[in-house]
């Protein structure tokens, strides 16, 4: 299948902004709604008028908010089947079932934070607030089925081996991931809260004061205690990874990974101090916390790359590349070599007989050498036959592979078409007709 290429941007970069763009949002909203939920229960049970007037306003806020990120999911689901086929189909064939119910957990929770805010004044409180607890129960459930598919794609653990749904599912790093998930939404949530109330809160006349000063220490108490909780959630799951693949470790904390890892963790550590501050100071120092927030919310974006890198060269850890390729099935070490050694045997007078290159005459090969090719034409083809993913070239590219100027000097173009056809198990092997690879290697040599 021909691939298509996102323009300027590229397929990772596209899909990374819209994926930030709408987990953010996401979490807001998941969060947001167990707020306003816990919210009027509170202000139910202790009788209190502010946090009933949060509540509402926080549903009311959400309710546009929500369809808007609805239309950034579906745009995510488009650019995922366009720009990576072979990935999703593969993912839904695995996730189906449990990609269907979070369409069913979605709409009940669109539905019913739609009824939960438009029923406010509702005599019956009990009801109400029962209506908002599905809304918030089928948020949080979504979200872990998300996660799921997300954890999965990372730690697939011992689902290609025994493919039983439950084994992709509660896969080895899933617990840990979803708590680094769940504590974020209400972080997320409750500091777009506090921003919001400490920015009404300066031009608020003396009647709302009260209550936006009373929201900006509500907001900014949630958001403090989670953000200290989530380092702890961190560890663990860093910890659960190092246990289950040190490579992966490796990679975040000092391989390619680390330029991500390393400013989330420092970004977290100052927005830790301020929370610290903030509760100390009994929460009188609200720029500090303020500071705190900004740096919590830059550290997620961090945080989002760190766990989309992490995986790469693949999509699927061990199983699929990012090209969509699927990794070689392992072979015992003494078969393969014996294998390469007979494929290596039959296959090279065959491929050669009857395929003579085609005729450089005599004229061709004494004209003056002009560069037919400059470096950056040769970087274009690697980069479209998606070989930079693994592999640098004149300066762009991935480290998983090794650098492949001297390798593409070197290798004589049979040399190059025979490493391009049976690959070491940890390259995909070139999937194209043998016309399109003597293109492709032709294209090669400068
Ligand atoms: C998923 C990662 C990945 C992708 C994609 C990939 N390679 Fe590789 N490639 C590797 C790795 C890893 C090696 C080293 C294998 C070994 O020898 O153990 C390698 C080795 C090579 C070599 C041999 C280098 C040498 O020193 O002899 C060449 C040539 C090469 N790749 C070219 C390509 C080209 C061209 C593409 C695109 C069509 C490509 N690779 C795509 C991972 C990849």
């Amino acid at each position: 299948m021909p691939h298509i290429n996102f323009p300027f941007l590229g397929n990772s970069l596209v899909m990374a902004l819209v994926i930030v763009t709408h987990v953010f949002f996401a979490f807001v909203a998941v969060g947001g709604v167990f707020l306003a939920f816990t919210g009027e229960w509170i202000g139910y049970r202790k009788n209190s008028a502010f946090h009933d007037r949060f509540a509402k306003g926080y549903i009311n806020f959400l309710s546009d908010m929500m369809k808007i990120n609805g239309v950034l999911g579906v745009t995510f689901v488009v650019l995922l089947i366009g720009l990576f086929p072979e990935f999703t189909s593969k993912l839904y064939n695995i996730f189906f079932w449990p990609l269907f119910l979070e369409a069913v957990l979605f709409l009940v929770m669109m539905a019913s934070t739609a009824l939960y805010g438009g029923t406010w004044d509702n005599p019956n409180k009990g009801r109400h607030i029962f209506i908002g607890g599905v809304a918030a129960a089928s948020g949080i459930a979504a979200a872990l089925v998300i996660n799921a598919a997300w954890s999965f794609m990372l730690t697939p653990g011992t689902y290609f081996q025994d493919p039983r749904l439950m084994n992709a599912v509660f896969n080895p790093s899933f617990a840990a991931s979803s708590t680094h998930v769940l504590l974020p939404c209400l972080i997320n949530s409750a500091m777009f809260g506090y921003i919001y109330a400490f920015i009404k809160l300066r031009k608020a006349p003396a009647a709302d004061a009260g209550y936006y000063s009373w929201m900006l220490d509500y907001c900014g108490t949630i958001f403090a205690v989670a953000i200290l909780l989530q380092p702890l959630s961190g560890l663990s799951y860093l910890f659960t990874l190092k246990y289950i693949n040190l490579a992966v470790f490796d990679s975040i904390v000092k391989g390619p990974v680390a330029k991500f890892f390393w400013p989330m963790a420092s970004l977290a550590t100052i927005a830790v101090a301020c929370s610290a501050v903030y509760l100390l100071s009994r929460k009188t120092k609200r720029k500090v916390l303020l500071a705190g927030g900004l740096a919590a919310l830059t550290a997620f974006s961090f945080g989002a790359y760190t766990r989309e890198r992490a995986r790469k060269p693949y999509l699927i850890y061990g199983h699929m590349y990012m090209t969509g390729a699927l990794v070689a099935a392992p072979k015992k070490a003494g078969i393969a070599a014996a294998e390469t050694k007979a494929a290596a045997e039959v296959k090279t007078p065959a491929k050669q007989a009857p395929k003579p290159e085609p005729v450089k005459t005599a004229a061709a090969k004494s004209a003056p050498v002009k560069p037919s090719a400059s470096k950056h034409d040769v970087e274009v083809e690697l980069e479209a036959r998606g070989c930079l993913v693994c592999h640098t070239y004149n300066g762009e590219g991935g480290t998983f592979g090794p650098n492949l100027e001297k390798p593409l000097q070197l290798h004589t173009k049979e040399e190059l078409k025979n490493i391009l056809r049976n690959p070491a198990a940890t390259m995909p092997p070139f999937d194209g007709t043998d016309k399109e690879l003597a293109d492709f290697v032709d294209a090669l040599k400068l």
